[in-house]
C-alpha cells in the first residue's frame, strides 16, 4: 500500500484532532483535516481510520467491511454523463437529485478537507463535476467542483476540492478552468461562491491572474474592465481585484468621490464606508474578495508585456494537466420546465425510471442502516452506498 502524507500544507489548515483522523482511499492513506458530519457510530473507529471505497464513495468502519465491499463494487467510473475527455482525464457530470447519494458521499469526503463551507441539506440542486484519470484499474476520482443548477448570485461554483493525494500538481486550476468554460457555454459570466478558503482564495488569485495576464496579451489596449470581463468569463470585481493585485489598475479620481482603493488596501464604497463594515456578514479572514472590490469610475490599465509574457512561460512550463476546450461535450442545464419541449411518452417513462432508481437508493440505504446498527454481517447488496442519511436524521447538512 503506498501512503501520502497528504501534502505538507494539510498541517497548518487542519482542526485539533477530527473524529475520523484517516482515511483509507483506494491504496491511499489520507489525514484529514476537519470533522465531517458521518453518523454517530463513526466517531469512534479504531485508530480514527475510516474506509472509504474510492469508486463509488461508500464509506465502512473497518477494513474487513471495506474488503467485502470492494468483492461485489462493481463500480468503476463516476454515475453521470462524461462531459469531458482528453487523453487520460476525463469529466463526469452528476446530478444531485439523480445519484443522491454519491453526492451526498461526496460532500461528507470533501467536508473532511473545507472548513468554513456553507452546509446544505440536500444534494439535489446542485449538479457535480468529477475529475478523473484512467488507469488501468478504472477511472480514478481525482477532485470535483459543484455547481448550483441555478445560482441567483451569479455562482459558477460552489465548493471545489482536490484530494490531498493530488493536491499543487494543477488540478485545481484545471477545475476552475472548466468552471469558467461552463460559464462561458452558457453565455454567462460567473464567479465561486463566498467565501473562499485559504487554499481556494490562493488557487482563484493564480486562475485569475494568468487569465488576465493573457486577456491583456491577447487583444489591443486600451482595455475596458468590461473587456476583460467578457474575455474571461470573471466577474467586473474579480477583474478588478485581479488588476489591483497585480498593480495594473490606476483609478482616477472624479468630483469629490473617494479613490476606490486606499493606501491600506482597503476597499471602499463611494460612500467611503469601508464595505466590511456594511457587509459584515461576508468577512472572511482567508478571503479578501468575500465583498466585491468595486470597479472605479474612471481608470486606466497598463501594464509591461515582458513582465506578462514572463509569467505567462513559468505557467506553460509546468507540467500540468490543460484544459482543451474543443473536448468538452455538453449542453447547458435546462432549469426551467418553460423551456423544455413538451414532454412525450418516452421521456416520462425515462422520469419514471429515474425516480425508481431514487426509491432503489433509498431502499438500499435502509437496507444499510439496518446492516451497520446490526453486526459486522455483509449487507445483502453490497454495492449499495453508505448514505449520510443513515444517522436516521434527514436534515443533517451537507458541504457542497
Ligand atoms: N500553498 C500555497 N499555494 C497554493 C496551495 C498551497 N497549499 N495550494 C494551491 N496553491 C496556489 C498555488 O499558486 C498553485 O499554483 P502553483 O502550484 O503553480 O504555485 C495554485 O494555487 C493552484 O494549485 P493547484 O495545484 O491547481 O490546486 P490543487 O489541485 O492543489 O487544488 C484546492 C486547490 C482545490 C483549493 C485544494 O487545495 C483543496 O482541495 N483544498 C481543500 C478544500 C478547499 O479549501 N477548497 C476551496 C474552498 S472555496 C470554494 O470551494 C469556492
Ligand atoms: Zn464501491
Amino acid at each position: 500500500m503506498s501512503t501520502n502524507p497528504s501534502t505538507p500544507q494539510a498541517e497548518e489548515h487542519k482542526s485539533k484532532s477530527p473524529p475520523i483522523r484517516f482515511l483509507r482511499f483506494g491504496n491511499y492513506e489520507i489525514q484529514t483535516w476537519y470533522a465531517a458530519p458521518y453518523p454517530e457510530e463513526y466517531t469512534n473507529l479504531p485508530n480514527g481510520r475510516m474506509f472509504i471505497c474510492e469508486w463509488c464513495l461508500s464509506y465502512r468502519k473497518s477494513e474487513f467491511q471495506m474488503s467485502r465491499h470492494t468483492l461485489k463494487c462493481k463500480h468503476r467510473y463516476p454515475p453521470g454523463d462524461e462531459i469531458y475527455r482528453n487523453e487520460s482525464v476525463s469529466i463526469f457530470e452528476v446530478d444531485g437529485r439523480k445519484n443522491r447519494i454519491y453526492c451526498q458521499n461526496l460532500c461528507l469526503l470533501a467536508k473532511m478537507f473545507l472548513d468554513h463551507k456553507t452546509l446544505y441539506y440536500d444534494v439535489e440542486p446542485f449538479l457535480f463535476y468529477i475529475i478523473t484519470e484512467h488507469t488501468a484499474n478504472g477511472e480514478e476520482f481525482v477532485g470535483y467542483f459543484s455547481k448550483e443548477k441555478r445560482s441567483g448570485m451569479g455562482y459558477n461554483l460552489s465548493c471545489i476540492m482536490t484530494l490531498p493525494i493530488r493536491q499543487r500538481k494543477g488540478w485545481g486550476m484545471f477545475a476552475i478552468d472548466f468552471s469558467y468554460l461552463l460559464s462561458r457555454k452558457e453565455g454567462k459570466i460567473g464567479t465561486p461562491e463566498r467565501p473562499l478558503s485559504k487554499l481556494g482564495f490562493l488557487s482563484y488569485k493564480r486562475y485569475w491572474t494568468t487569465a488576465i495576464y493573457k486577456a491583456l496579451l491577447s487583444t489591443e489596449q486600451p482595455h475596458t474592465l468590461g473587456q476583460l470581463s467578457e474575455i474571461t468569463g470573471m466577474t467586473i470585481p474579480d477583474v478588478t481585484f485581479t488588476l489591483r493585485q497585480n498593480h495594473l489598475i490606476h483609478s482616477v479620481i472624479v468630483g469629490d468621490e473617494k479613490d476606490y482603493v486606499n493606501e491600506n488596501n482597503t476597499y471602499r464604497t463611494r460612500t467611503n464606508k469601508p464595505l466590511l463594515e456594511e457587509h459584515p456578514e461576508r468577512a472572511s479572514n482567508d478571503d479578501p474578495t468575500s465583498v466585491p472590490v468595486p470597479a472605479p469610475n474612471t481608470y486606466k490599465i497598463t501594464y509591461n508585456k515582458n513582465t506578462l509574457e514572463a509569467y505567462l512561460a513559468k505557467d506553460a512550463a509546468k507540467d500540468y494537466v490543460r484544459l482543451a476546450q474543443d473536448k468538452l461535450r455538453w449542453q447547458p442545464f435546462i432549469t426551467h420546465q418553460s423551456q423544455l419541449p413538451q414532454s412525450t411518452t418516452n421521456e416520462k417513462s425515462e422520469e419514471d425510471k429515474e425516480n425508481k432508481s431514487i426509491e432503489k437508493d433509498v431502499n438500499m440505504l435502509e437496507q444499510d442502516q439496518g446492516y451497520e446498527k446490526q453486526d459486522e454481517k455483509p449487507p445483502e447488496n453490497e454495492e449499495q452506498n453508505a448514505g449520510i442519511i443513515k444517522n436516521n436524521n434527514q436534515d443533517t447538512p451537507v458541504a457542497v
